[in-house]
């Protein structure tokens, strides 16, 4: 058995955030332009805390402005609607992150529908998500976005190659599909419904796993020499109490198999705040119908 190439996330999204920051100092040098994030957090979850406060200061860190909007959990539906509505029209704001969950008294679905289509750097609007479908140019989900960098910086062509993911999220298990259809793989989308579901893995060359159940699959579910996703983040108790955090892929099974595979955490996770920072500047650029600045589609090379 060869030991698998452990997909270093950290690295790579230090990578990635090395070039955005050399894109935004040229977009600021060539064009007076400042790509700017707002954020908007409504409640005070700690999970969605950490989340945002690394979002701003990844931004912050890449030369981007970065404005932070705290709401009280108590916010009213038409007074977020109102914050969208500004954001929308704030010439200095180009990308606009919601932070989700949402309280529940207010209609998610209907505030990311608020989002201009041309701002919204989670790719979750409707229009976006129609233009991932047609094959266009979009801002697409971020953690989709760094799951497919990081398998295109084992294997820069993955066309022809059998790609199975495990999971049909919105916000992760679609749109990692259809980029992959996208790159000429034959996608297989797998769920709870899924007859035979290790046999169906055992036929991927490609195995991505987004749905958020601890060490689901197996080393034996696993094709020689796949690359291995794993996007799941699942705390799971240990004998100290102190908890661990764990994929859907158990690892060191899977690593025995692997061609090569991403460890949780420190695998897709720093991918997916790099993938907002490539948005927020993809987003300005095309709101400034700028094409003279780089924006990245791939890792740059180490
Ligand atoms: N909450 C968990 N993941 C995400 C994400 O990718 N975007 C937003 N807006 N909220 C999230």
């Amino acid at each position: 058995m060869t030991a698998p190439i452990v997909i270093d996330g950290k690295e790579a999204s230090a990578r990635l955030k090395t070039a955005i920051a050399v894109s935004v100092a040229d977009l600021k040098a060539k064009h007076g332009i400042t790509p700017g994030l707002a954020t908007v957090l409504v409640g005070e979850d700690p999970a969605s805390q950490v989340y945002v406060r690394s979002k701003q200061k990844t931004a912050t860190a890449a030369g981007m402005n970065s404005f932070q909007h705290d709401l009280p959990a108590s916010t009213s539906q038409a007074d977020l609607l109102k914050l969208v509505h500004q954001l929308n029209a704030d010439p200095a704001v180009h990308g606009i992150l919601v932070q989700l969950p949402l309280p529940k008294h207010i209609d998610q679905f209907a505030v990311i529908s608020a989002l201009s289509p041309a701002k919204d750097v989670d790719g979750l609007h409707p229009e976006r998500a129609g233009r991932l479908l047609a094959g266009g140019d979009a801002l697409v989900a971020c953690t989709p976005t760094g799951c497919l960098m990081l398998i295109t910086d084992v294997m820069p062509n993955i066309a022809g190659k059998n790609a199975v993911v495990l999971g049909r999220s919105v916000l992760v298990g679609k749109p990692v599909s259809l980029l992959l259809l996208n790159e000429n793989c034959t996608v297989t989308m797998a769920h709870s419904k899924t007859t035979d579901l290790p046999g169906l893995c055992r036929s991927a060359d490609i195995l991505v796993a987004a749905v958020g159940r601890p060490e689901m699959v197996r080393g034996d579910w696993i094709k020689k020499g796949a690359i291995v996703i794993d996007v799941g983040i699942n705390r799971v108790a240990t004998p100290d109490g102190k908890g661990k955090l764990v994929g859907d892929v158990h690892y060191a099974e899977a690593a025995q198999v692997a061609g090569a595979i991403t460890p949780v955490p420190g695998g897709v996770g720093p991918m997916t705040i790099a993938c907002l920072m490539v948005n927020t500047l993809k987003a300005a650029c095309a709101i400034h119908a700028v094409t003279d600045v780089a924006v990245p589609t791939r890792l740059p090379p180490r």
